[in-house]
């Protein structure tokens, strides 16, 4: 991951109305139950499926640190056991490998367990995203903080967190990211209105989540990077339970948009167009486990050939005329 956060020593304090600090902290939910992809994650967390030769979630925490948020929560819940494994250290393995000389190996097992000072919070029933963020409250305290979603993975040649906490300082209040999607999909996430800002940055001005495609204000939906202001956990407090009963997290928002911005009011917003790969969905999973395979070094010339060879003798899909 490129892209260190900038110095902000000399901006405004983190106790400052405005919070145009440096962000330290990132809160990375993974409590969710991941229904979409039972019985995989039956008793395995989704965060931990495999992408290539690496669970999800250590992409996610290597884009945290990688942008200088060194202090990492994980929420977590129950059967998520296995996370916080992965980010300890594996004795036995070590041992075996270091008797066999496995240098490389080695290497691979430890990198998990330098990954920046990770802690955990316990999100009891997974009450929703917006509740996943309020576990993190006495962890985060008074500053601004990152939220980065277990199973949401941005490609490290395209870096986008950087970008947000840099429109966070220069503004204060929140930032969200949004990618363009086809208007009939919108209705699979959370949808913002926005009046043009500068280039790439919008500001925010209505959230919706899952809006019908006929009545959403745009096709720019939410995706899982977020650094907020610590006024959220009060909103998120108030917040009530939202759509399918769970606290959401872009109902806390929709209520910062429009509070001062000495409350830490105002939301702004990165059109992102660089890849993500939502692996909490089962064909964007195959998807990036294709696509990063493909592009490896040491993976992608064989496994290039073997989907050139795969695709020439894929049967054609019957078109509407076709059937017999
Ligand atoms: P998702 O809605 O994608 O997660 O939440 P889910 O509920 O596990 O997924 P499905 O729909 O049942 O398959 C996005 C992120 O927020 C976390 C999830 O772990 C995921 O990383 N989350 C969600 C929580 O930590 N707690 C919750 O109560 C809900």
């Amino acid at each position: 991951m490129s892209g260190e956060v900038t110095d902000m020593s000399g901006d405004q304090t983190a106790s400052s109305a405005g919070h145009k600090g440096s962000v330290t902290k990132a809160v990375i939910p993974v409590a969710g139950l991941g229904t979409r992809f039972l019985p995989a994650t039956k008793a395995t967390p989704k965060e931990m499926l495999p992408v290539v030769d690496k669970p999800a979630i250590q992409y996610v925490v290597e884009e945290a640190t990688g942008a200088g948020l060194n202090d990492v929560l994980l929420v977590t819940g129950r059967n998520k056991d296995a996370i916080e494994n992965h980010f300890d250290r594996a004795w036995e393995l070590e041992a075996a490998l270091e008797k066999k000389g496995d240098q490389q190996r080695l290497q691979r097992v430890q990198k998990s367990q330098v990954l920046g000072d990770i802690h955990y919070v316990r999100q009891g029933d997974p009450r929703g995203l917006g509740h996943a963020v309020l576990c993190g409250a006495a962890h985060v305290g008074n500053e601004p903080f990152a939220v980065l979603l277990g199973d949401d993975l941005i490609d490290p040649r395209d870096p986008l967190l950087p970008t947000m906490l840099d429109v966070q300082r220069r503004h204060g209040g929140s930032v969200v990211a949004l990618i363009e999607v086809d208007p009939a999909q919108i209705n699979l996430y959370g949808c913002a209105a926005v009046e043009p800002d500068e280039g790439d940055v919008v500001r925010v001005t209505d959230l919706v989540e899952k809006p019908d495609p006929d009545s959403a204000p745009s096709n720019l939906a939410i995706i899982g990077r977020y650094v907020l202001h610590p006024a959220v956990f009060d909103v998120l407090r108030e917040t009530p339970p939202g759509r399918g009963g769970e606290i959401q997290l872009t109902d806390a928002l929709k209520t910062l948009i429009d509070e001062p911005a000495d409350d830490g009011g105002g939301v702004r917003a990165v059109v992102f167009r660089g890849r993500r790969y939502d692996t909490g969905d089962r064909l964007d999973y195959l998807r990036t486990i294709v696509s990063l395979a493909s592009e490896r070094d040491d993976l992608g010339p064989d496994f290039r050939a073997f989907l050139r060879e795969f695709v020439a003798t894929m049967p054609p899909e019957a078109g509407p005329g076709d059937a017999s």
